[in-house]
């Protein structure tokens, strides 16, 4: 038998070995694009709070908030800009808290005190911070309204606890509600509008800090 060449020793080789590791490779290819079996998905009670009514309902352990309150409970004044957790549409109070609802499950707020939009006042009887913004000519589009509002009512909650923010000069002492304070805490809530000014006004309004003239 005559000596293998070099090159038809490589060939010999090579082809052995794509033997041997095609079937495995085949199989890693198969599982990298066989799809995940279909799970159902799981449903979980829900009982909580929103504006001072109770409300049970069954969902989907995946629904946020937000969906619980605008698809479920159609409170539909919370809104849904980014549903990313970057424009403060959807902010409600939860448990006292300013919170982006798009951004947490409902189930995860099993018996919260929830309050919305609607929870604030009545168009009969609107809280100072609605009214203000009326006055103060707070919005245009108004999409982004109701989570201005309730942001800038939890802001001024926080500021009667003492709970400093970024630009507050001195941590020991309450921090005091200027402009700067007040567009800091703010700055979670955007207005594709530009209402800004208006806003600030209307808020340093209700705050008591809005000076004579106007000028802030
Ligand atoms: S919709 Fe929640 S932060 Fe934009
Ligand atoms: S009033 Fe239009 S986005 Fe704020």
């Amino acid at each position: 038998m005559s000596p293998l060449s070099r090159r038809e020793l490589l060939k010999a080789g090579a082809a052995s070995a794509g033997a041997v590791a095609a079937p495995g490779l085949a199989q890693a290819a198969t599982a990298a694009v066989a799809p995940a079996p279909a799970r159902p998905p799981v449903v979980q009670r829900v009982s909580l709070q929103v504006n001072g009514r109770r409300h049970t309902r069954e969902v989907d352990t995946r629904t946020t908030l937000l969906d619980l309150l605008r698809e479920h409970l159609q409170l539909t004044g919370t809104k849904k800009g980014c549903d990313h957790g970057q424009c403060g549409a959807c902010t409600a109070i939860v448990d006292g808290r300013r919170i982006n609802t798009c951004l947490t499950l409902a189930v995860m707020h099993e018996g919260a005190e929830v309050t919305t939009i609607e929870g604030l006042g009545t168009p009969e009887r609107l809280h100072p911070m609605q009214d203000a913004f009326v006055r103060h000519d707070g919005y245009q589009c108004g999409y982004c309204t109701p989570g201005q509002i309730c942001s800038a009512v939890a802001v001024l909650d926080e500021v009667r606890a003492g709970i400093p923010s970024h630009v507050t000069a001195d941590l020991t002492a309450k921090p005091a509600l200027g402009p700067d304070e007040i567009r800091e805490r703010m700055s979670g809530n955007l207005c594709r509008c530009g209402a800004y000014a208006n806003i600030l006004d209307a808020i340093e309004d209700v705050a008591g800090t809005r000076s004579a003239g106007g000028a802030t």
